[in-house]
């Protein structure tokens, strides 16, 4: 069957641009991608480019050349299903923070919301695709509400997890490594409907390339791709402690290591914590289903890639106050960086959102500055801990537009998120405007130590 017309739903990091790259490569397909939040649409319809709601490195150019073409945004989430042969759920499956499984198992409410409306909704056959991350065996009770709310149409339910990572999603889409889709291989509607979504595909990736397996496999690799990539920054995390008491240097440390080819070099770079909005979530849900299936080495085991990162985080903030002479009551600590990685203006599970509020709890006064992050944006994440009032979160951190801003008059700079642009900063203007000794801490590795040492700041950089 040739898929004509494609709805998604969630206008999200992963929707947005998966959709904008399908409707790119395939102009025949009508490709409609809905939410029901109006803000974030609206911005996707923006007559300028520049202002939709995600900042990836080469989407704003997708989005300007396919939509209004084949590419369109709505809030009219019914009309989207009751034309589309293919619907891909791409909400978002956040840990729950409620009932049973709170603060581990993902939250499944909007995936069942989408899967009731498509069943209301629908009047012809529809291939319904699951692009969010989710816990392994979700298919089957997607199938249930599907068959026993519908009106006699017949779904089919697959798999096809997305792999990009932010800062590169435009690149991982357009060269991913794998796309892996995941069916009902036993039936002939089952194949007839891998096979179409094979097509969609095969656009633009090379045939070998498109991993078909069973819906089991496809949903469990999502969650056990996503468990390696942190276990591996947990590792490299681990041993920067290490590295730090024994005069060895992590970078040096990792390089060794991944040119080992069965290691491999990638992943392997030691920072303040991973963050970003799925890492942690989908470990989380590893370990519950574990656990829910009475395997406790197992759900122990991926629990400590948990545990390490947030003892980086916190191991980073509290070496920033034991330096600075055991206190950082009033002192001005200046952020460099909010986003959880550079390229990107998401901020879910920033490392740097957490070192704040450690450094807010010791009284001392942030002042934030992140290329793409807005001030709003740092007050929600903090707001968000609920650690002390929205008040004192306002008193006691300001978001400024500028770096030198940022860093002036303040006792200790913390470099949180790679920008490459930090590399490039006047760096001895920045010392002579602090305060003495000046201190900078390198929370990942982007700076060079004898440059900054040679202008006179105390310098610590994790892993070394
Ligand atoms: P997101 O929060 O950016 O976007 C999800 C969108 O879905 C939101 O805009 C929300 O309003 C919308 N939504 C929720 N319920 C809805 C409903 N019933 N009807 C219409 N719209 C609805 O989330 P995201 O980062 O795009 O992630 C989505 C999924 O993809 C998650 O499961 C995540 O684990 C997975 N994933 C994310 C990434 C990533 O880099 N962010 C990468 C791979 C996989
Ligand atoms: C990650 C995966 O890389 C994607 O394959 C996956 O699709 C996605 O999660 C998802 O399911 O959401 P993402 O979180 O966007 O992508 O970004 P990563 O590049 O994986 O970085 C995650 C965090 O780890 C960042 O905070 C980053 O700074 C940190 N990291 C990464 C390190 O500290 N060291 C490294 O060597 C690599």
């Amino acid at each position: 069957m040739k898929i004509k017309n494609i709805c998604c739903i969630g206008a999200g990091y992963v929707g947005g641009p998966t959709m904008a790259v399908i409707a790119q490569k395939c102009p025949e397909i009508n490709v409609t991608v809905v939410d029901i939040n109006e803000n974030r649409i609206a911005a996707w319809n923006d007559q300028d480019v520049e202002n939709i709601p995600i900042y990836e490195p080469g989407l704003s150019k997708i989005v300007e050349e396919a939509k209004d073409r084949n590419l369109f945004f709505s809030t009219d989430v019914d009309a989207a299903i009751d034309k589309a042969d293919m619907i891909f759920i791409s909400v978002n499956t956040p840990t729950k923070t409620y009932g049973i499984g709170k603060g581990m198992a993902a939250d499944l409410k909007y995936i069942e919301l989408c899967a009731r409306q498509i069943a209301r909704v629908s009047t012809t056959d529809k291939i319904v695709v699951e692009k969010s991350t989710l816990p392994v065996r979700t298919a089957e009770a997607l199938k249930n509400i599907l068959d026993n709310t519908g009106n006699g149409v017949n779904f089919q339910i697959l798999s096809n997890p997305e792999f990009l990572a932010e800062g590169t999603a435009v690149d991982d889409l357009l060269n991913p490594d794998r796309v892996l889709i995941g069916g009902d291989i036993d039936t002939d509607k089952g194949r007839d409907a891998v096979q179409a979504l094979v097509d969609v595909y095969s656009h633009w990736v090379e045939r070998d390339n498109i991993l078909t397996t069973n819906v089991w496999s496809s949903e469990l690799s999502k969650l056990t791709a996503n468990a390696f990539l942190a276990q591996r920054v947990s590792s490299i995390n681990a041993m920067s402690e290490l590295c730090e008491k024994t005069g060895a240097d992590v970078n040096e440390v990792a390089k060794a290591v991944g040119m080992d080819s069965r290691i491999g070099s990638k992943f392997l770079k030691s920072s303040v914590g991973f963050g970003g909005s799925c890492f942690q979530k989908d470990i989380l849900n590893l370990v519950y289903i574990a656990k829910s299936f009475g395997l406790n080495e197992v759900a122990d085991y991926w629990e400590q890639v948990i545990i390490m990162n947030d003892h980086q985080k916190r191991r980073f903030a509290s070496n920033i106050v034991k330096t600075l002479f055991n206190t950082v009551s009033g002192k001005k600590i200046a952020l460099l960086g909010w986003a959880f990685k550079k390229d990107t203006n998401d901020t879910r599970e920033s490392a740097a959102i957490y070192v704040a509020d450690y450094l807010l709890n010791e009284q001392a006064e942030i002042v934030v500055y992140d290329p793409k992050v807005k001030k709003e944006q740092v007050y929600a994440d903090l707001d968000y801990l609920n650690s002390r009032s929205e008040k004192e979160n306002r008193q006691r951190v300001s978001v400024v537009n500028d770096p030198y801003t940022c860093t002036k008059d303040s006792h200790a700079v913390a470099v949180m998120t790679e920008w490459d642009e930090f590399k490039e900063l006047d760096w001895k203007k920045i010392y002579n405007e602090m305060l003495k000794p000046a201190f900078l801490f390198d929370g990942r590795r982007l700076l060079e130590r004898d440059t900054k040492e040679e202008i006179g700041f105390e310098f610590y950089a994790i892993g070394s």
